[in-house]
């Protein structure tokens, strides 16, 4: 019988116009370009609009990736979306993408793994389509951390950015695709990561307001501590257990919350710079909208066969690697 692989056929990002670069932050907050660029390699980051939820980025990301690749909304069976910045506690936001986007013939939920949502929801969609059950999924990733951060705490608030992306995943049969991931979690991470209120542990109340806890608390130095080790970790995991070497490896998309992880990873993975899809400095860490940005960013370079290893850490905490071989010669389809 002939193995059936869910490869991605299709990327496409959105990132909102408005830029909220470093030395804005510095009239907001005590801090400076230089402290931000050294410590994380962000130097800006996009803002969606006061009015504009997250199902925007989704909406935005979903009709180009359809027009792109000539499919009609109705096409799509399925439909995840990985973000910890849903538009409502419910419905799902990938509800609302699929109401907004005319996605009708699909089913849709959300995935909450926080930055590694898109790793998980990957992960999650791929196994609809090698059941052979499936067509044609959308995995979304998209977050607007704005909605959520505390631009009082100079600690957190210079890392975020709002974005995300969509990938289609189609069945492959010529061995590309989605071949291998690890996935993790340990909720006592929460500790140190998490948005404490507005969840059935603390309804939103006048106290809670007032004590800012609707947005974003991390102890970012144990945080950091965790993504270095746990995040290089997987990434070894996953070339050891494919017997994939740095030099067959072509691709590396890391999470981008901080450049000193990302080059953690890369060196112990044994990657030369070039390998590595870094765009941190533009966006900042868009949480669930990470990794498809990274591979909307590169999609021209990338070539059928092209051996990638996605890898996430993030809140819960949670994270992982997906290896995969990409499924097309993204240039030759334009
Ligand atoms: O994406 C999901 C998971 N999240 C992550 O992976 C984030 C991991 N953590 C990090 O990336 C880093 O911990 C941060 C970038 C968030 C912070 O960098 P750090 O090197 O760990 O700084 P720190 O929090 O230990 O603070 C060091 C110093 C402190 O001053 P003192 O106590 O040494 O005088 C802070 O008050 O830097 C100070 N500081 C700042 N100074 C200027 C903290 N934030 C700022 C700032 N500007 N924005």
């Amino acid at each position: 019988m002939i193995k059936i692989t869910a490869a991605i056929t299709g990327v496409q990002g959105y990132v909102p116009e408005k830029v909220l670069s470093n030395k804005d932050l510095e009239k907001m907050i005590d801090t400076t370009d230089e402290w931000i660029t050294t410590r994380t390699g962000i130097k800006e980051r996009r803002m969606l609009g006061d009015g504009n939820p997250t199902s925007d980025i989704g909406v935005e990301a979903v009709n180009k990736l359809l027009a792109k690749k000539g499919i009609q909304p109705t096409e799509i069976d399925l439909v995840i979306c990985a973000t910890v910045t849903p538009d409502y506690p419910f419905p799902a936001t990938a509800n609302v993408i699929c109401d907004r986007t005319g996605m009708k013939n699909a089913w849709s939920f959300d995935v909450n793994a926080a930055c590694s949502g898109f790793i998980y929801a990957l992960t999650t969609g791929s196994q609809f389509i090698e059941t052979g059950k499936y067509k044609k999924v959308i995995v979304i990733g998209a977050d607007k951390m704005s909605s959520i951060i505390d631009y009082e705490d100079r600690a957190t608030c210079v890392i975020f950015g709002d974005g995300g992306g969509a990938v289609l995943l189609e069945p492959n049969t010529e061995g590309n695709g989605i071949i291998d991931s690890v996935l993790k979690s340990d909720g006592e991470g929460r500790k140190y990561l998490i948005q404490p209120a507005g969840g059935s542990k603390q309804p939103p109340t006048h106290e809670t307001v007032d004590q800012r806890l609707h947005y974003v608390h991390q102890e970012g130095k144990a945080v950091f501590k965790f993504a270095v080790t746990n995040m290089a970790d997987v990434s070894a995991e996953i070339m050891e257990r494919n017997k994939l070497t740095s030099d067959s490896v072509d691709w590396l998309v890391p999470h981008q919350a901080n450049l000193r992880i990302i080059d953690a990873t890369a060196n112990r993975m044994g990657l030369s710079k070039d390998k590595v899809m870094i765009n941190i400095e533009k966006y900042g860490n868009t949480t669930a909208g990470t990794l498809p940005l990274c591979l909307w960013d590169w999609e021209d370079q990338l070539k059928k066969g092209d051996n990638i290893v996605l890898s996430a850490f993030g809140g819960g905490f949670t994270w992982g690697s997906v290896y995969l071989k990409w499924a097309y010669n993204s240039k030759e389809e334009k």
